[in-house]
């Protein structure tokens, strides 16, 4: 294959940084159209890149233009049934996260691109931010002895969470557990391995029907302990990963300017690794657009979606025992 053709469902937020991604690999693909149902948000995401073919209606996009690749950044409850057209279709997909709203739609996403041969790829961006693979390489190398402990913190004040489909339970699954906490799952098991325990408390704060707080108490196969934590209504962002090893630890702060920090046993001052180059979401689309070009399973797979998306559930069944008035 040359350049992939690749299209982009849905383009509101996440659709306008799909787009700027795949823009910066001219060298692999082409941006061969985009669709989203409000024409509008269409044409506002699409500007920038020339006259791009759009759509209000995916599937016709994906009849007509027969992309060879299509991310799809649509509420959740559309996951399912467009990746399963793009799937039938034989088209490979990057389906941003959460994989679906619940296991059942997931392992049904997945079965589609199984049964069809189909490339799929779940967006879970993070995986491609350098902080978070120089921790890794911290922790593969040893330097940080065992992992012990794991905190994270993704907050922020979310100022249109209640008025958007995002507090829809029926559109998104749920609310920021599902939302936010999915991306701290996912990380959590790449540093720590499969998950094999999961506690939640989530609280609302807002005039909604789903939590807008959660905080996560996880453990892995290997027993390293995490507690993840997630709010769209507290003021100051902050987004955070720590790492606490026998031999040292290891911070990554999204807001800072360098990559990630370590300290090793005994030692007062911070090791401050560089970070250079290109943000995530380009990595991403880089590692997308090479595994079709050459056939290649991506790094983020099926297998990762099914089980961010059972820690999920089994972190929303564990709020049944919370007290009410407290529960969303
Ligand atoms: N990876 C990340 O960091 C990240 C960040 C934000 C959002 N997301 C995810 O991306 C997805 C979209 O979120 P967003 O923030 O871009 O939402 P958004 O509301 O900004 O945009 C969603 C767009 O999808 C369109 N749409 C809805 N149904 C459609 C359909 N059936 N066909 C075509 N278009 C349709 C809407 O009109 C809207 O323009 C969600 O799954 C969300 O969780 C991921």
């Amino acid at each position: 294959m040359q350049r992939v053709r690749v299209a982009v469902i849905g383009a509101g937020g996440i659709g306008a940084t799909h787009l700027r991604a795949y823009a910066a690999w001219p060298e692999l693909c082409t941006v061969a159209g985009v669709a989203d149902i409000d024409r509008t948000a269409a044409e506002a995401t699409a500007a920038p890149y020339g006259a791009l073919p759009l759509f209000t209606d995916p599937i016709e996009l994906l009849d007509l233009l027969r992309p060879d690749a299509v991310s799809i950044c649509t509420p959740p409850r559309e996951h399912l049934p467009l990746a399963r057209a793009a799937a039938q279709r034989g088209i490979a997909c990057l389906c941003e996260k959460p994989p679906a709203r619940t296991v059942a739609e997931a392992e049904a996403i997945v079965s589609a691109f199984a049964e069809s041969g189909a490339l799929l790829q779940f967006a879970f961006c993070h995986r491609f931010h350098e902080p978070l693979r120089q921790v890794q390489a911290l922790i593969a190398e040893g330097k940080l002895g065992k992992v012990i402990q794991i905190y994270n913190r993704f907050g922020f004040r979310f100022d249109r969470a209640a008025t958007s489909w995002f507090t829809n339970a029926e559109l998104a699954g749920g609310g920021v557990l599902i939302d936010t906490l999915v991306h701290s799952l996912d990380l959590f098991r790449v540093l720590a391995g499969e998950i094999v325990r999961v506690d939640a408390a989530v609280s609302t704060t807002l005039p909604v029907a789903v939590e807008d707080s959660a905080s996560l108490q996880v453990v892995s196969a290997s027993g390293v302990i995490g507690s993840l934590n997630c709010s769209w209504v507290t003021p100051v962002s902050e987004a955070e990963i720590r790492v606490w090893g026998s031999e040292g630890e290891a911070v990554i702060d999204y807001a800072a300017p360098d990559g990630a920090r370590y300290r090793l046993a005994g030692q007062e001052a911070w090791t401050v690794l560089p970070f250079e180059g290109p943000d995530r979401f380009v990595l991403q689309a880089e590692h997308f657009l090479t595994s079709v070009r050459s056939g290649r399973q991506p790094a983020v797979g099926a297998a990762d979606g099914i089980a961010v998306m059972r820690a999920i559930e089994s972190a929303y069944r564990s709020t049944a025992s919370q007290p009410r008035g407290d529960k969303a």
